[in-house]
């Protein structure tokens, strides 16, 4: 700890808390409006998109539900290994529902590949993404995002809901991680 009582490995500030609170309350607005009449099923992946899920909810102006999954890649380091596995699965039937599945970032995209072709397959009447973030030039190919909160540049970070081995995930904001790279578990 230096002399002022601060982390260290907490680095500079990526996304501010106001910069956070009116972007979603702007795809809020967006999603009540794209799904006006419906009841959209958002999905959340845990444990990453649950802070940013809980305010998205909240400025969405429709009747919503909620189910959860978790997912680990193998491998727990700050690189995505591509292989992933159903940690904790759906408690909710799909079938004719509109899911919105609510992602904390995007990096590689094979999470994302991975999910949206595991949740297409249970039949739902339409799949659309929201992720807070998108690491600006890692997907090899386009993640067909229809949602996103902010295109951030290829530092790994932390903050409202992301973590490096379970920490941090309570910070307001999401800032730079700059302590050393072998802790994340990939949630
Ligand atoms: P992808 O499969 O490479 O797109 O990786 C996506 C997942 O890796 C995210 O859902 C996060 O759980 C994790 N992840 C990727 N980048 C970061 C980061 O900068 N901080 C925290 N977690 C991250
Ligand atoms: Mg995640």
């Amino acid at each position: 700890m230096p002399p002022d009582g601060r982390d260290p490995h907490i680095g500079p500030v990526v996304v501010a808390e106001d910069q956070l609170r009116s972007r979603v309350t702007e795809l809020g607005k967006q999603i009540t409006a794209d799904y006006g009449g419906r009841t959209p099923l958002l999905v959340g992946v845990l444990k990453g998109a649950f802070m940013f899920m809980s305010d998205l909810a909240r400025a969405i102006e429709l009747p919503v539900e909620f189910d959860f999954m978790a997912v680990s890649s193998y491998g727990s380091s700050t690189k995505t290994s591509g292989v992933v596995r159903i940690v904790k699965d759906l408690d909710l039937d799909l079938t004719g529902r509109d899911v919105i599945l609510v992602e904390d970032i995007v990096d590689s995209g094979l999470t994302l590949s991975y999910l949206r072709k595991n949740l297409k397959a249970r039949k739902p009447a339409s799949l659309e993404v929201c992720a807070l973030l998108v690491r600006e030039g890692m997907q090899r190919k386009d993640p067909g995002l229809k949602y996103v909160g902010f295109r951030i540049p290829p530092e790994f970070v932390i903050g409202y809901g992301l973590d490096v081995a379970e920490q941090y995930r309570n910070l307001p904001y999401v800032c730079v991680y700059s302590g050393p790279q072998d802790g994340h578990t990939g949630t």
